[in-house]
């Protein structure tokens, strides 16, 4: 049918010492609310680990404890990053040990270090070791040494690959709009470390209110890696479970140096794959930074390569391909370099069983917050070309999910197809048969919002106004925070929406 659319535990955290480590996924404690089922990694990896012992961590240690990262993405290996006030990364080192092979050893070194000193907050050297030898879906330990003293141990998941050396099941959570500091916030995170992802997605305006150093210190580490897992903390999840970042505008649009120093943080804390369109500093689709040419230099070298490149970039987990793109405005993705460079990466994952696209402003909703910003419908023909099944976003701090759809967009008057405020007009054509629990074959594209990871909520009202809703709108929440579990075993994917008090508010399966 075509329509015609007009357009755990509970460890020592108090000073002067605070125990760090946390159980790795799939080994923690789960008491307090309801793990949503059993995560497949409990069953991935074979407990071949020594008993992880408890370090004390002196106060003041760290100025960031340790959080993984994606590093390059490459097969068997992770980052780890930390804050320390010094200078340099001199005296750090960090050893691991995989199952069947318990003795510590030294990985990567030398240790990257970059110097952020960008005023806002005070200056510091974020520490980056490469984790490598990982065994694919098994889980390792690692410890972060000051002065050949262990000062800080985890137990961490190895990411899971398509060849065969784990079960190739996997879960990941994916939730947006969410560190501002609330009480939503907090039970989301709890949540999440309750349901035992492989890794999370977060699906941008990642830090409020402007995406800043200093709201990331107040805002994002302590929850994320808290040292203990309780609804009104958050959870030991950064040291744990790898996150994956996806930019949204309160993370790179507030790119005015002047007002805020500190701003563009995403580039100097997120260390993911630099696969993207290379970009040049100031040039096109980067954030227009401003600010003076010494707050532009502090940028760069806090930043390295990942500013501008950094937002788009792309990775596999398991047997699915993950492509991440920048949605910002000042992005066109009517460009045909642009898009040439996304049609290369989605032609080149085709042996993938899953095909998921993160991006922060979602092409299709039915909030009337947002509503005009739809100018990232124009990537839907190679969504559908190159058999894309899920488009993940957040922006809108809620839950929906559409139809399978297909859609067409149209010219405008002017020729182009993002007419003003970012609406595209088109045609679209709805599979409603898929119900996603008997007819679980989609025909197009699900496009799915999940941005209740903890800012206001948007258009409650609208939950229950189906009137309000747009026609391609099959499932709306916005009552509660939330979150999304993705579980991939072989060709069948199964999602859930869980609120922040751990109930089920959305389950669909898509099967191939
Ligand atoms: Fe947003």
């Amino acid at each position: 049918m075509l329509r015609r659319q007009g357009f755990l535990l509970s460890l020592l955290a108090l000073a002067p010492i605070a125990l760090a480590g946390c159980p790795a996924p799939g080994t923690g404690s789960t008491s307090g609310s309801p793990s949503p089922a059993a995560s497949p990694a409990q069953t991935a990896a074979p407990a071949a680990l020594p008993a992880l012992e408890k370090v004390a961590t002196p106060q003041d240690t760290f100025f960031t404890l340790p959080y993984l990262q994606l590093g390059t993405g490459a097969r068997g290996t992770l980052e780890l990053l930390w804050h320390v006030k010094e200078a340099s990364a001199d005296g750090w080192a960090v050893e691991l040990r995989t199952p069947g092979k318990p003795a510590w050893r030294k990985s990567g070194q030398p240790l990257a270090s970059r110097r952020v000193a960008v005023g806002g907050v005070p200056a510091h050297t974020v520490v980056r070791a490469v984790l490598d030898g990982l065994e694919p879906g098994l889980n390792f330990d690692y410890r972060v040494l000051k002065g050949g003293k262990p000062v800080f141990t985890a137990r961490a998941l190895a990411p899971k690959t398509a060849d065969g050396s784990d079960d190739g099941a996997f879960r990941f959570v994916a939730f947006g709009d969410c560190a501002e500091g609330t009480p939503g916030q907090k039970r989301v995170a709890h949540q999440t470390f309750l349901a035992k992802p492989d890794f999370v997605l977060v699906t941008g305006d990642i830090v409020y209110d402007r995406g800043r150093a200093s709201e990331y210190r107040s805002r994002f580490f302590p929850i994320y890696n808290a040292d203990t897992a309780e609804p009104k903390i958050g959870a030991p999840l950064l040291r744990s479970t790898l996150f994956v970042g996806i930019s949204g505008n309160h993370d790179l649009t507030y790119a005015n140096l002047g007002r805020w120093p500190d701003g563009l943080a995403y580039y100097y804390y997120w260390s993911q794959p630099l696969n993207g369109p290379a970009l040049t500093p100031g040039g096109r689709f980067t954030p227009p930074v401003r600010g003076s040419e010494g707050a532009k230099a502090a940028l760069a070298k806090a930043s390295g390569e990942a500013y501008p490149r950094g937002a788009t970039f792309s990775f596999d987990y398991g047997n699915a391909h993950f492509t991440v793109l920048d949605s910002n405005y000042y992005m066109d993705w009517t460009n045909p370099e642009l898009r040439a460079w996304l049609e290369k990466d989605l032609a080149g994952a085709q042996n993938a069983a899953w095909r998921f696209v993160g991006l922060h402003v979602p092409p299709f909703h039915s909030s009337r917050k947002h509503q005009e910003e739809q100018w990232m419908r124009v990537l839907s023909d190679l969504f559908e070309k190159y058999r894309v099944d899920l488009v993940i976003s957040g922006h809108v701090h809620n839950y929906q999910r559409t139809f399978p759809m297909q859609f067409q967009a149209i010219r405008g008057l002017d020729g182009n197809f993002v007419g003003r405020g970012g609406r595209v007009a088109g045609e679209w054509a709805l599979d409603r048969e898929f119900d996603g629990e008997t007819r679980t074959r989609p025909n197009g594209v699900i496009y799915l919002v999940t941005g209740a990871g903890g800012g206001a909520l948007y258009d409650r009202g609208q939950q229950k106004d189906e009137a309000s809703h747009q026609p391609f709108t099959a499932k709306y929440v916005a009552d509660t925070h939330s979150f999304t579990v993705f579980d991939v075993k072989g060709r069948t994917l199964t999602v859930r929406q869980i609120d922040a008090t751990g109930k089920e508010r959305d389950r669909f399966t898509v099967a191939k």
